[in-house]
């Protein structure tokens, strides 16, 4: 070794006790970051260029962070606990209906009771429930229209009713099939009548 080097080598030990001062194990051993579903982690660069002691975590669109987002290492674990990144799930838009809650944006597992208006009857769940994936489950509900129970006795006339939702449309349907039941006893009497004529001595 060359008087030069050996000059050189004193300050490469001190640099490198100093480098393993300045990381103590308690800080540098931690494993790698805890993932997170639908998150990332990144590390917070700060003085300490070339230690990780710091991670930030972030959660992909559409969910949000529930916990701490800030982890250190210290005593060779993360603390606190990693947080969770929950689904956003959308306002469900069902027509003529209610919603038990009511908000631009639900977080996963939150249940949503529906409520159809008067008139409107319940086609799938009552109550649905907001999924990790962002979904409604077990489905999205409708609300359709409902024949009006004083509307029943028509019978063959409710055909024609069920196919028109306006109350206006509802009782020109019904004084149509007046009509063409009243029409139909008329028939039923000319024939009547001409019958009897027919049997009848001239
Ligand atoms: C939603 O309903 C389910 C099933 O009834 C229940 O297990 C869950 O705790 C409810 N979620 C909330 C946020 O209340």
């Amino acid at each position: 070794m060359s008087p030069k080097l050996q000059g050189v080598f004193p300050t490469l030990r001190l640099l490198g006790v100093l480098s393993l001062l300045q990381c103590p194990s308690v800080l540098c051993d931690c494993d790698f970051p805890p993932e997170v579903a639908h998150g990332r982690h990144e590390e917070v660069i700060g003085f300490r260029v070339f230690i990780q002691n710091e991670v930030i975590y972030k959660c992909d669109e559409g969910y949000t962070l529930v916990g701490v987002a800030k982890l250190s290492c210290s005593s060779s674990h993360w603390t606190p606990a990693a947080p969770q990144c929950k689904a956003l799930c959308p306002k469900p838009e069902i027509a003529h209906a209610k919603l038990s809650v009511n908000k631009d944006q639900y977080l996963q597992a939150a249940n949503v009771t529906i409520q159809c208006d008067s008139g409107y009857e319940l086609d799938g769940p009552q109550s649905i429930t907001c999924l990790e994936d962002r979904t409604w489950y077990p489905g999205m509900p409708k609300c359709k229209w409902v024949v009006p129970e004083s509307c029943e006795y028509v019978g063959k006339g409710r055909k024609i009713m069920q196919c028109l939702p306006n109350p206006a449309d509802v009782k020109t349907a019904l004084e149509l099939y007046k009509y063409s039941l009243e029409i139909e006893l008329l028939e039923r009497q000319i024939e009547k009548a001409k019958k009897y004529t027919a049997e009848s001595p001239q």
